[in-house]
């Protein structure tokens, strides 16, 4: 059971594979690509201790030798230090511009390689194989490429399309159950900015998904890629559509910056957080019906994911304090919040124009458990 979403972008256009065993099928996919029979693969540690034999068995089972550096795990691999060292040994590998390099990981492993394989040589290929839900359905697919800067997340980065994705949904199978409903969160987002109809499958289908259903697994990563693909498509660099995939993300970067980015919150559960602040918000504006929050809820609830701000452990500042971490994030533009809202599920807009006043409330509300 393989499924392919085309992403169709004029001169680097690609496939994205997903389904169960394509480690073990990777050197043919890679092959067909052309290049050096030698590629070079980025990873952490975790991964590689779990995958990455499989992984270059699947290479070597084709004729590809390959070679690789591990970096630690965790979102601090993505700075300067580990940017530098992994282009340094991408250079010692003598890697030239027709070279492939993979990226092995959940995101940040996406995020670095992509942006190494972006500087390197001014642009070579690589080839993203994710291993979290997460980057999967998201971070994998339409060439965001990125280190932080202890200024902000993502604030150094390229534009860098894949040439190629394989999504191995067998590999989900080794994800802590936190980390999966993380990456459920960006599924269920697809769900709430674009599509109703698969917004109530995954109602239906959500828990056996969470549970293992490899069908369901599969056809949620693909439904999940196809819309990202139809988004990027049609505005690759983020000049208007492609913001639609922030839903949820205003609020989720200001609950993120309050937590130091750290356990406390993963990205995946500030982004469904953020998704029901976006609904309630939405709902108070008027905009959609004070069903629709409570149905997105409902759903998360029902897959014991975090729902609430309340759920988040330890101390947050108050509404003020948020709303100014919020002023921070890298999608304000000329001052002016940006903020992804909805007129009902599935039918999510981007607008500038969202009074503080009501975003102040929800916010208050939110962290007095009134919401
Ligand atoms: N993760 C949002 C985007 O790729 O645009």
């Amino acid at each position: 059971m393989m499924n392919t979403v085309h992403v169709d972008l004029p001169g680097r256009e690609y496939d994205i594979h997903i389904g169960p065993g394509l480690l073990a099928e990777a050197g043919r996919h890679l092959a067909d690509l052309g290049g050096r029979r030698h590629v070079c693969i980025l990873t952490d540690e975790n991964v590689a201790r779990l995958h990455l034999a499989d992984l270059q068995a699947g290479l070597s089972a084709a004729g590809l030798t390959s070679v690789a550096l591990t970096s630690p795990a965790g979102e601090a691999t993505k700075c300067w230090a580990q940017l530098e060292r992994s282009v340094e040994w991408l250079l010692a590998q003598k890697v030239e511009r027709n070279d492939i390099v993979i990226a092995f990981g959940g995101g940040v492993i996406g995020d670095l390689a992509g942006f190494a394989a972006a500087i390197l040589r001014r642009g070579v290929r690589f080839v993203q194989i994710p291993t979290s839900l997460l980057a999967q359905v998201d971070s994998s697919v339409g060439g965001k490429t990125g280190i932080n800067s202890p200024s902000g997340k993502n604030l150094i980065g390229a534009f860098h399309q894949p040439s190629l994705v394989l999504a191995d949904t067998g590999l989900l199978g080794t994800l802590t159950p936190r980390d999966f409903l993380a990456g459920y969160g960006e599924v269920v987002k697809y769900g709430l900015l674009g599509d109703a109809t698969f917004f109530h499958w995954l109602e239906a289908e959500g828990r056996a998904l969470a549970a293992g259903d490899m069908d369901a697994r599969v056809r949620a990563v693909t439904r999940s890629c196809q819309m990202k693909a139809d988004i990027v498509q049609r505005d690759e660099t983020e000049q208007g559509d492609r913001a639609l995939l922030n839903l949820g993300h205003t609020f989720c970067h200001a609950l993120e910056a309050a937590t130091g980015y750290s356990d406390r919150l993963l990205h995946g559960e500030g982004v469904a957080i953020g998704c029901a602040l976006a609904f309630e918000l939405s709902a108070r504006l008027g905009l959609c019906s004070q069903e629709d929050p409570s149905r997105v809820r409902a759903h998360l609830r029902d897959m014991g994911m975090k729902v609430d701000i309340a759920d988040i452990p330890g101390d947050l500042p108050d509404a003020a304090g948020l709303l100014d971490l919020m002023g921070q994030d890298k999608k304000v533009v000329d001052g002016k919040l940006r903020f992804i809202l909805a007129r009902g599920i599935g039918e999510a807009f981007i607008t500038s124009d969202v009074p503080r006043e009501a975003v102040m409330d929800v916010l208050d509300d939110a962290l007095r458990g009134r919401v």
